[in-house]
């Protein structure tokens, strides 16, 4: 499986910001690359290196009409968008998405032939206390109960453990493996082609940790948060998948 490597900007660049960071960036042989940008720049990325797959953060659960302010994904597949995030941690915790709705994001991305990245991951509170798997199969479970859980093998898996976002505090290798490969283990249970699913990890992923991140069994890449803002560390994580 090609390792799958994707930058979320989150609510960050300008038209100019952009123009300079794209010219840093290129396709990676042997690695999927995309990038998931704020909705008013997915016309200026009609225009991104050739071979860098496009992605947005959000995405509607509806599929038209009169909700002020959302954007569908046929929206996204209008300009070409093959990936959406859903479910990041930071739309659950501040923007009140729950894991039914982070269900109906993922079935109206797959309507439309967009990718869903699903975002699932623990607190630190929840970590401490014991409760990580049962966090991760209650967000795998919501999902799959709108999807069917056949499904899941259309779908890219992220591991986002919440206190490593932002932190500079990534999850080790041998945690990001453990918790990946309890995902694994989940999907085969339920039926799923497990080995199929592109599981990534997200959480300060920079280029002195990528190698050794991307090098466990079960971590197929990773979803990057501050360092896709700049080329040169953005392009160094993608060459270490
Ligand atoms: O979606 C990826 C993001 O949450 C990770 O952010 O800055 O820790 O790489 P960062």
């Amino acid at each position: 499986m090609r390792k799958f490597v994707a930058g979320n900007w989150k609510m960050n660049g300008s038209l100019a910001a952009n123009e300079a960071l794209l010219a840093g960036l290129q396709a990676v042989p042997g690695v999927e690359v995309a990038l998931c940008v704020p909705y008013p720049y997915l016309g200026q990325l009609q225009r991104r290196p050739v071979g860098l797959e496009l992605g947005a953060q959000d995405v509607s659960e509806f599929d038209a009409g009169a909700y002020t302010g959302e954007v569908s994904a046929a929206m996204l597949a209008d300009f070409g968008c093959r990936y959406v995030i859903v479910g990041h941690s930071e739309r659950r915790a501040l923007f009140g998405d729950d894991d039914r709705l982070v269900a109906r994001k993922a079935l109206a991305a797959l309507s439309c032939g967009v990718v869903p990245i699903v975002c699932v991951g623990e607190t630190l509170a929840e970590r401490d206390a014991g409760q990580v798997h049962a966090v991760i199969a209650r967000q795998l479970a919501a999902v799959g109960d709108v999807l069917g859980h056949e499904q899941f093998g259309r779908v890219v898996v992220a591991y986002e453990p919440v206190w490593a976002i932002g932190t500079g505090r990534s999850a080790t290798a041998a945690q990001a493996e453990e918790v990946h490969a309890v995902i694994r283990g989940w999907l085969a249970e339920q039926g799923v082609r497990a080995e199929a699913v592109r599981i990534v990890y997200g959480g300060s992923v920079k280029p002195d940790n990528a190698a050794e991140l991307f090098a466990m069994p079960n971590v197929d890449g990773g979803l990057i948060g501050g360092a896709s803002l700049v080329a040169d560390d953005f392009m160094a994580i993608c060459r270490a998948a």
